[in-house]
């Protein structure tokens, strides 16, 4: 049978007030974008009509403008799960008018075959080539595509001239059994494929295929400064001793890293620290850095779920696939972040903090302890299973104001359990084989910065300092309160809370 094309604004048609849409993608990498763009247009001028209009979203991860920004704004979602950084979507969140389910990546898509989550309705796929009988070669993320292509009744295909069709081998496409059927995942390199570079649908779900030539909305990042350099360089420094005195072996780990500034600048370091020998990504994202370090044989592979590369780095790996093509492979996000996966090859983890506290918790989703930023993504599947869990995070935000260091998180997504090492730009905590009071000292010592040093010290002299966890409770939470009354968290005064 051959393919029905059809537009954007029909195949936007199709969907119904109600719906739960799966999508393609992985931030803004490899995610739909014409369909949901119209459907916006849709939402509007039913709710300008007086009538309801929402869906449900259903995604790998964050999506780019053209699905969570336009669907914010013409306030057409009901429910999205699971992590997004769209500051619309995030406003509405925070005023109570989305519901948000910040899961863990790697569940995603078992908790929609669960049947945790509802029945989809239609999924959306990007695609740099379909065929009439069903093979589907996604573009520049794995993300939920398999499962939610197998859940769907309906399939719509954006195909998207704008991934050249030399991606089409990038792709490792495999979804696990579910229990009590599952057996083991079974990648024991990062460069291990297990699957298929495409996946297979019955073509009769396939309702519309629109033809698009989008490019991904992933946005660039600034160039490391002073700050993040200096913390790049305490994580590179730190691995680097571990391997000296061989608690990291000496052909090195596979790494995992997350997404941002401090991300870019902790593999600047890495790669550019000839001590530490060309390693190994097992990630979830991959970054323009890490294309530049594959180039200068600095990195040797990278598994990853999404390519979330400035739109020219993307074309330059695209025109030149028969050096990529054994150096990247692009996985879904229940396989990329896979726990069993992470814990096998021994892959160390570096995330972003928010704030983490004095034993170890560290809040990475919550300002304040209420309102979302951006979400857990894939922090937690790596951190609770890494070989080492690094946390990293400017000692101070505000201009000083706020202090990242504090006696207890407002908001904990990694508990003391599960935190290995904390890095700011003042020094490098080790929490490894250390008791709670151990940790306080070592994180206050190496990692608060010095206007807040006293102020944490002081805290811990007003507990009676002999409880496995020495809290005043009353206090615990000060910090916050002051910057919440006064601005500044310098301005704590723990004496009345005696
Ligand atoms: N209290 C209040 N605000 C704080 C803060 C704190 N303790 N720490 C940082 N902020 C503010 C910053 O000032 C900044 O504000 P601005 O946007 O108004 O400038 C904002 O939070 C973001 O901080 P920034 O330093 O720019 O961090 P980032 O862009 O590197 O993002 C996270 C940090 C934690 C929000 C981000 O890494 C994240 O969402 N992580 C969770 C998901 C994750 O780890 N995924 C891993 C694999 S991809």
């Amino acid at each position: 049978m051959s393919l029905n094309h059809i537009s954007a604004a029909e195949a936007a048609s199709l969907i119904k007030h109600g719906y739960n849409i799966g999508l393609s993608g992985f931030t803004p990498a490899g995610t739909a974008k014409a369909v949901t763009a119209e459907l916006a247009k849709i939402a509007e001028a039913e709710h300008a009509k007086g009538n309801p209009f929402q869906v449900s979203i259903f995604t790998g991860a964050s999506t780019g403008d053209s699905c969570d920004g336009v669907l914010s704004r013409a306030k057409a979602i009901r429910y999205r799960a699971p992590y997004t950084t769209n500051a619309d979507f995030r406003a509405a969140v925070n005023n109570g008018e989305i519901a948000y389910n910040d899961i863990h990546l790697s569940q995603m898509a078992q908790e929609l075959r669960y049947g945790f989550m509802g029945d989809i309705d239609v999924a959306i796929i990007e695609a740099c080539e379909v065929t009439d009988d069903g093979k589907i070669y996604l573009t520049a993320a794995g993300g939920i595509s398999p499962t939610v292509c197998r859940l769907a009744p309906r399939i719509i295909v954006e195909l998207n001239a704008a991934h050249s069709k030399a991606g089409m081998g990038l792709h490792d496409v495999y979804e696990p059994l579910d229990p009590p059927g599952r057996r083991e995942i079974p990648i024991y390199k990062p460069s291990d494929r297990i699957g298929t570079p495409y996946i297979q649908v019955d073509p009769r779900k396939i309702v519309g295929v629109v033809d698009t030539d989008w490019p991904d909305e992933a946005r660039g990042f600034s160039d490391p400064d002073p700050l993040t350099d200096q913390i790049g360089r305490n994580v590179a420094d730190f691995l680097a001793a571990d391997m000296r005195r061989g608690i990291i072996p000496s052909s090195f780990l596979p790494l995992q890293s997350g997404v941002g500034n401090i991300a870019n600048a902790v593999l600047n370091a890495l790669g550019h620290d000839n001590t530490i020998p060309p390693f190994e990504m097992y990630t979830e994202v991959i970054q323009n850095s890490v294309i530049g370090l594959i180039r200068e044989g600095r990195i040797k592979f990278g598994s990853t779920c999404s390519l979330t590369v400035t739109n020219d780095c993307l074309d330059d790996i695209y025109r030149d696939m028969n050096f990529f093509h054994d150096k990247l492979v692009l996985r879904p996000s229940e396989i990329s972040n896979h726990p069993e996966v992470v814990r096998r090859l021994g892959v160390i983890s570096i995330n972003t903090a928010i704030e983490a506290d004095i034993y170890g918790n560290v809040n990475s989703t919550h300002i304040g302890g209420t309102r979302m930023m951006n979400g857990i993504g894939g922090s937690g599947d790596f951190t609770r299973n890494a070989y080492i869990s690094i946390f990293t995070c400017p000692s101070v935000a505000k201009e000083g104001k706020i202090s990242a260091i504090v006696p207890m998180v407002s908001h904990a997504d990694h508990t003391e359990h599960d935190v290995n090492i904390v890095v700011t730009e003042q020094g490098v905590a080790d929490l490894r084989g250390k008791s709670p009071k151990e940790r306080a000292q070592a994180i206050i010592e190496n990692c608060a910065h010095p206007d807040y040093k006293n102020i944490l010290r002081d805290y811990l002299k007003q507990t009676d300092g002999k409880a496995q966890t020495p809290h005043s409770i009353r206090a615990a939470l000060g910090m916050h309160a002051e910057l919440a009354k006064s601005g500044d968290m310098r301005n704590v005064d723990w004496g009345k809370y005696l």
